[in-house]
């Protein structure tokens, strides 16, 4: 999408002599039949009020402080892929994204960087990102588990003080690991693995699902340790029960399939966080989260964000993959489309 295009759809530009006047006039009348709203695609989550504000422009957007860094805007690029030199070409096309709208990426999983330097240029988006914004490394919990086990934590601290990433996210996956035909055993509860590691590590670190988000137990438990945040990575979205099924054995996906439909969707795990910070009131240690999985677009973050009862940022993986796979402009267009549809939205819309 051009930027001229994103425009049009925001504002239509009028000149004095307005030549494009008839054409217009005929299009209106062609695609006026087209153009009904049946009444179950009426979005009825907000209070839509036209009279209170002028056209906005990007820069209306608040900055947002997350994690001790700045953004510019309230979108977290959730965490990918590495390892791969098509990852790597995802990854720089994300990080200079973010660098130019001052957004937040999380890296996906990390491991292949304890074990030798080969990928770290795959990873490596520091230098792209500048140091403004958050950026944060990512390890699945099988692999904290054994960290832990061999005594070899400080690897973990190497790896973020190399990439000079701002902390740790840590990828709670036994699903996905069960269903991997390759996964890793998950011998201690995530929670115990978790709590081993803060004792034994300084720097900050976020606590995340892969695509099937949480229940109320391990939210309420979570929610009650020094951790800098939660990501939801909710079900509704991108979901690794199911990618993993299509890499397993026909017998495998007929018996498991169900597993890859059970989880907690984005709003109902706001639902949940609200409910429970009410109940923990000071116990509550947390106190930003990301809300992700299965995030569409700007209404559904803006709408989400507005819901919960916390510091909070929206993110999305699967919706940034598409574009940054096909290159940078793609994603560009796509990004400064998303943050143009925010400041519309937060200038008109109000959350009911
Ligand atoms: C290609 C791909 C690779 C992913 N790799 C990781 C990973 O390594 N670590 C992780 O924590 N999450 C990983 N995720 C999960 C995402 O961070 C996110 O939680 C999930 O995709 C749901 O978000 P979505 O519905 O916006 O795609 C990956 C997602 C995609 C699409």
């Amino acid at each position: 999408m051009k930027e001229k295009d994103i425009h049009k759809g925001l504002r239509s530009h009028i000149s004095e002599d307005d030549p494009t006047a008839s054409a217009r006039k005929e299009d209106h009348i062609k695609l006026a039949f087209k153009s009904q709203i049946e009444n179950g695609q009426i979005d009825r989550r907000f209070n839509y009020e036209p009279i209170l504000a002028a056209h906005p422009s990007i820069s209306d957007i608040k900055k947002k402080s997350f994690a001790g860094k700045q953004m510019k805007a309230p979108l977290w690029i959730s965490s990918m892929t590495g390892g791969t030199e098509l990852a790597k070409k995802i990854n720089t096309n994300l990080a200079m994204i973010c660098k130019e709208f001052g957004l937040g990426m999380g890296l996906g999983s990390c491991r292949k960087l304890l074990e030798e330097d080969t990928y770290f240029q795959d990873f490596n988006m520091r230098p792209i990102l500048g140091d403004d914004v958050p950026f944060f490394a990512n390890l699945g919990i099988a692999q904290i588990e054994k960290l832990i086990k061999e005594n070899k934590v400080d690897l973990i601290k190497k790896m973020l003080d190399k990439l000079r990433a701002d902390g740790l996210i840590i990828h709670v996956n036994p699903f996905q690991e069960w269903l991997q035909p390759e996964g890793d055993i998950i011998n201690e509860s995530p929670l115990t693995s978790i709590n081993k590691l803060i004792e034994q590590f300084d720097r900050k670190i976020i606590v995340k699902e892969v695509g099937q988000g949480m229940g109320p137990e391990s939210l309420k438990a979570l929610m009650q340790l020094p951790i800098e945040c939660i990501e939801f990575a909710a079900l509704g979205g991108t979901n690794f029960s199911k990618l993993e099924l299509f890499r397993s054995d026909i017998e495998a996906r007929e018996i498991f399939s169900g597993l890859a439909k059970v989880g907690h969707t984005a709003e109902e795990m706001v639902f949940l966080v609200n409910t429970l910070l009410d109940e923990l009131q000071d116990k509550a240690r947390c106190k930003q989260y990301i809300i992700s999985g299965g995030i569409k677009n700007f209404l559904d973050g803006y709408y989400l964000i507005n819901k919960l009862n916390a510091d909070c940022i929206f993110g999305q993986a699967s919706s940034f993959l598409k574009y940054a796979i096909e290159g940078y402009e793609q994603v560009h267009d796509y990004t400064a489309a998303q943050i143009k549809g925010l400041a519309l939205a937060n200038a008109y819309l109000k959350v009911k």
